[in-house]
């Protein structure tokens, strides 16, 4: 199998895709369809936000096997403003302060494993706006996982541990490092 490649989309072209972008959202997650499905009006929104950039991995015949896409994270954003009262007073200006959220970013399980991930992480943050970059992710038993796997090695730091969003009973850490990606 040849390698898959990778593309800058637009958010028109995210938009467009919307129905393989959650296909491949629900089944890295294992969400049920539904619940992935409400995540629809979202997306449509986040990509009309300030700074938005996304990446999708394509194969030979063009289908989606990943993406991942984020944009400029402002205060009276749901998830700046919760993570923001997360974060000691006296850190918030060093990470919230002119952040890049990476949203989200997934790769169908078949797909897994063989580098996509990072390919995905490296072209999505190449050149994206920004001082630092944040993210969630689930917290998971020692950190096995490969979402972890991939973040520490691209030198992500723990931001706040153990964090609870509303409506969400999984405990999440938010991670974040310095931008750009090619200086540590
Ligand atoms: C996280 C995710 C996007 C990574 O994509 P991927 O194509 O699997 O990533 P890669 O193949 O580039 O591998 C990433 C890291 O995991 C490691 N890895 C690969 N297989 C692994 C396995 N079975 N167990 C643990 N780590 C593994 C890789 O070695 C790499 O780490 P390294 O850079 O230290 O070597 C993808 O696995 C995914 O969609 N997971 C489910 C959804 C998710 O968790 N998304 C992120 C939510 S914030």
């Amino acid at each position: 199998m040849s390698s898959p490649t990778l593309v800058r989309w637009t958010a028109e072209d995210l938009v467009g895709r919307l129905d393989e972008v959650l296909a491949v959202y629900a089944a890295a997650m294992d969400y049920p369809p539904d619940l992935v499905s409400a995540r629809r009006g979202f997306i449509t929104a986040h990509a009309r936000r300030a700074g938005f950039r996304a990446v999708g991995a394509l194969d030979e015949q063009g289908a989606v096997l990943g993406f991942g896409y984020g944009y400029l994270s402002h205060s009276g954003q749901w998830w700046h403003d919760q993570v923001r009262g997360a974060i000691r007073r006296g850190d918030r200006r060093r990470w919230l302060s002119d952040a890049y959220e990476l949203v989200e970013l997934h790769v169908t399980p078949t797909a897994q494993g063989h580098g996509l991930g990072t390919r995905l992480l490296r072209g999505l943050l190449d050149g994206a706006p920004g001082r630092v970059v944040l993210l969630s992710t689930p917290e998971v038993p020692d950190e096995r996982s490969r979402a972890w796997r991939l973040y520490r090695s691209h030198g992500f730091v723990d931001v706040v541990r153990q964090m609870r969003f509303p409506g969400d009973d999984r405990p999440f850490a938010i991670l974040g490092r310095s931008l750009p990606l090619s200086t540590a």
